[in-house]
């Protein structure tokens, strides 16, 4: 589980890098990444894809450190963007414009008009009140937005209930009666070319089924209006291939058999065809090293204090999500039974429960699998904890690709109440 765990005798590396070694030198919590693990990854995607026109627009939510941007880019992958802030960190490592695609439902005016000025591919809109902002805006501008409808397939994705996207409750995309309105309106929105279909069911899918029901669905939907004359140019996947995070319980959807579900359901059709994974190329090249501050034996349970917290990976106390948690030091130690938690202030900040693992002391390293995607990407400051460094390492290299935020930087932008203005 390991990312690129090559040998390296006695000591826990990753891509060549040891561990203990490196936590030394940037201490800790750290996140590491494996930059050949990324690549290994956007390698199979990609094989997986060839022969057809695809866009692997990669999820810049799921780790938006602009090495892991650069690295994308190199790839020659786009990016799904969420904000302006992913769009300027999209831009800032590299990604072409042309290849940027931009999602959700609370797209604002200047976000718009932001995206438009640097020239981003294709808008997934997810409601009328955002297509006619978009043409208003794009009018006001002087430029033609390419857009696509965002559809709620009414699917259910079998994940987690906070991450299921697909479902005609929850506040994604548009009823397909809703995507035939918009198409039959066009004229209306001269500065919009609306030629897409996009449809995301969610995220940690661990089945093909509802990927190919939904495929399907967004199949059939886009033969009917060009049947009816509307041009449909492109279609989007969207992301969500789930991951191992435990070993002999998660099953991942092989990436070639969703492939072959996306080929079979698009089967006949022209156009360009995008996919916007993020966990899947990045949660497994992702460790979160964390050193033990202490054993602590409380009345009825022992607790492992790191000092990594959920504000460092939030997954846990958010989802209640499982992540492999192994120490560096000897695995010939005795096996004992810990709840392992951090430091903040909250019961909720938990990483296990009942966990078994080799006896730990203070001191010793430990490192929590499986958090290349949604760990950075989700930290807070919160109990003004400092964010953690993230480093990427590379067959035996290391870059420091965030350095630890400093106090100050935390501080920064805020000030006692002396300034007080007539409001
Ligand atoms: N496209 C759209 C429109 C999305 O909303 C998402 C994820 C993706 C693509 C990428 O999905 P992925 O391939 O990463 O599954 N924080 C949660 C996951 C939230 C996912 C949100 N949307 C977690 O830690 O599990």
């Amino acid at each position: 589980a390991v990312p690129e765990a090559d040998d390296c005798g006695e000591r826990t590396c990753v891509d060549g890098v040891d561990l203990e070694a490196l936590a030394r030198r940037l201490g800790t919590p750290l996140h590491v990444y494996s930059a050949s693990r990324l690549r290994r990854r956007a390698a199979e995607l990609r094989a997986a894809l060839a022969g057809l026109d695809a866009l692997v627009c990669y999820a810049v939510k799921a780790n938006p450190n602009v090495a892991v941007l650069a690295l994308m880019a190199d790839e020659g992958f786009g990016a799904d963007i969420v904000s302006a802030g992913e769009l300027r960190r999209s831009l800032c490592a590299g990604i072409a414009s042309s290849r940027i695609v931009f999602s959700g439902v609370g797209k604002t005016a200047d976000e718009i008009a932001e995206a438009l000025a640097a020239g981003i591919g294709r808008f997934n809109v997810e409601s009328r009140d955002e297509l006619d902002l978009l043409q208003r805006v794009a009018r006001d501008r002087g430029q033609v937005a390419h857009a696509s409808v965002r559809v709620n397939p009414d699917v259910d994705a079998g994940t987690h209930a906070k991450i299921a996207t697909g479902k005609a409750e929850n506040k994604f995309g548009v009823e397909p009666n809703e995507a035939w309105q918009w198409f039959a309106e066009h004229a209306h929105r001269p500065n919009v070319v609306l030629d897409g279909l996009h449809v995301h069911i969610g995220s940690q899918v661990l089945e093909l089924a509802p990927f190919a029901r939904a495929f399907e669905r967004i199949a059939v939907l886009a033969r009917d209006l060009l049947a009816a004359g509307h041009a449909i140019a492109c279609i989007d996947a969207g992301g969500g291939l789930g991951v191992r995070y435990r070993e002999s319980h998660d099953v991942p959807v092989d990436v070639g058999d969703y492939a072959r579900t996306l080929r079979h359901a698009l089967r006949g059709f022209g156009g360009r065809l995008i996919v916007e994974p993020g966990r899947w190329l990045v949660a497994e090249a992702g460790v979160l090293l964390t050193r033990v501050i202490r054993v602590k034996h409380g009345a009825r349970r022992r607790f492992l204090v790191l000092d990594a917290a959920m504000n460092d990976l939030q997954r846990p106390s958010l989802y209640d999500a499982w992540h492999a948690i192994e120490p560096l030091h000897g695995r010939e130690r005795e096996r004992v039974v810990y709840d392992v938690v951090g430091p903040v202030c909250e019961t909720g900040d938990t990483f296990a429960r009942a966990r078994e693992l080799p006896r730990c002391e203070e001191g010793d390293l430990v490192m929590i699998e499986t958090t290349g995607a949604y760990g950075a990407s989700m930290a807070s400051t919160y109990n003004s904890r400092p964010l953690a460094a993230e480093a990427m390492v590379e067959r035996g290299r290391y870059a420091v690709v965030r350095r630890r935020q400093h106090f100050d930087e935390m501080l920064a932008g805020e000030q006692p109440a002396g300034d007080w203005q007539v409001a």
